[in-house]
């Protein structure tokens, strides 16, 4: 993708003065390059794109045109999978929240729910009575403590009796298939997934005496790729999906080979596979003068990108009209336009800037517009690029969508 300022200013026209820029191409070459770092030792290997992380729907539909699964958290979730083609035995539905309908809704289609808690193992058992001879997938979401980190309040933890009971349970009743067993920590330092992996295969051991598994799904907490600026800023060693598959895929390989007995490896990528797709793009609309220093202000906001205005100070590139002067500043604050004195896109920016110039800022494409809330502006358009072309795939929310479901109309 091939940004220069004639081009923005051409956008501009369709989508107006901010919007995000998803680069559709790389994500299909993240999703392949990811797959074949971990097929290249364990070809069992699957990935299931973890909505949460970034839901717009042509990312979930383009994963499941490549073969991949959906991992999703929520009816919302679960129902735009549908919604898009996903057919409901690619679906894993995780997370510590599943209402009885839903539960019932996800189980009843034939999709592959991982539990979280107690309650939801007994309103599975209640599901499982009123559907005989159906059936219903199961996994259950392993806890254990991780050497360095806090414990995760999610799933069972696998020291306690308890969770070996609840798997025999499941695994003996008639319409109950206990198909895998699940982990997930966000801590994306690689050298944890030695732990992890070792504490699966022990959980995989002890079920197997009694159940076949059909997987073993790691989740994610897997990093993605970063330009070397970046993970200067951020202070992280710069990974890539062979490191993780160095470990994850590599120890899968020597426990199980590639034998028609492997269990599949699933891997619940959201971050790795999208966080540089995703660029934002917004316009210098006025430099000013305040005391000393000099304030850029924007049609943008870092809420657009970073939902908790972290102070970091992300990589930006400017685009200018090369046609006309600008002013060089030893120092600029590129502000956003809401009303937080800390809504700065970029701190000290040194540089030529002027009115009318493009910021964009790279590596926004996780958790970003999925926690965009309409704090004092709608959230603006998406664009997706791919071979060549810039298609709309979200349009710019408006007033209507904003205030559409509160009681407004005075009597
Ligand atoms: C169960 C599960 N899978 C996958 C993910 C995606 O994580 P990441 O953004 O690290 O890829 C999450 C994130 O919270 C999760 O909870």
């Amino acid at each position: 993708m091939n940004l220069t300022y004639d081009k923005l200013q051409d956008l501009e026209r369709r989508l107006g003065d901010s919007w995000y820029i998803l680069d559709l191409d790389r994500f299909v070459a993240n999703y392949n390059d990811f797959l074949a770092a971990f097929r290249k030792y364990y070809p069992n290997t699957q990935i299931a794109y973890s909505y949460k992380t970034n839901y717009t729907p042509l990312l979930g539909k383009t994963v499941n045109e490549l073969g991949g699964y959906a991992e999703v958290v929520s009816e919302m979730e679960y129902l735009l999978a549908i919604d898009i083609g996903v057919q409901p035995e690619n679906i894993i539905v995780n997370g510590p929240y599943k209402p009885y309908r839903a539960l019932e809704l996800y189980l009843e289609s034939g999709s592959v729910v991982v539990l979280d808690s107690y309650q939801e193992y007994k309103d599975t058992i209640q599901i499982a009575k009123s559907n005989h001879g159906k059936p219903l997938r199961v996994g259950l979401r392993c806890n254990f403590p991780l050497s360095g980190y806090p414990n995760s309040r999610f799933g069972f933890d696998i020291n306690n009796p308890k969770f070996y009971d609840i798997a025999r349970e499941l695994s003996l009743n008639n319409n109950i298939v206990l198909e895998g067993i699940h982990s997930h920590f966000p801590y994306r330092d690689v050298n944890t997934f030695y732990e992890r992996v070792e504490r699966m295969f022990e959980v995989y051991d002890n079920v197997s005496e009694f159940c076949d598994l059909k997987f073993i799904d790691m989740g994610s907490g897997l990093g993605g790729r970063t330009s070397d600026e970046l993970v200067k800023l951020l202070g992280i060693k710069k990974v890539d999906y062979q490191d993780y598959a160095d470990v994850v895929a590599h120890q899968f390989q020597k426990r199980f080979g590639a034998g028609e007995q492997a269990p599949q490896l699933i891997m619940e990528p959201g971050t790795a596979l999208v966080a540089d797709t995703m660029s934002y793009i917004c316009k210098v609309i006025e430099i000013k003068k305040v005391g000393d220093s000099n304030i850029a202000i924007t049609s943008g906001s870092k809420v657009n990108y970073h939902s908790r205005t972290s102070k970091l100070n992300m990589p930006i590139q400017v685009y200018s009209d090369g046609h006309q002067a600008s002013d060089h500043l030893d120092s600029a604050d590129i502000s956003g336009y809401t009303c937080m004195e800390e809504d700065y896109i970029y701190r000290a920016y040194q540089g030529n800037l002027k009115i009318g110039d493009y910021i964009r800022v790279d590596n926004v494409g996780s958790y970003s517009i999925v926690f965009k809330p309409p704090f004092i502006n709608p959230n603006v358009p998406i664009i997706a690029y791919s071979k060549g072309s810039y298609d709309v795939i979200k349009e710019a929310e408006d007033f209507e969508y904003v205030f559409q479901l509160y009681k407004r109309k005075t009597k």
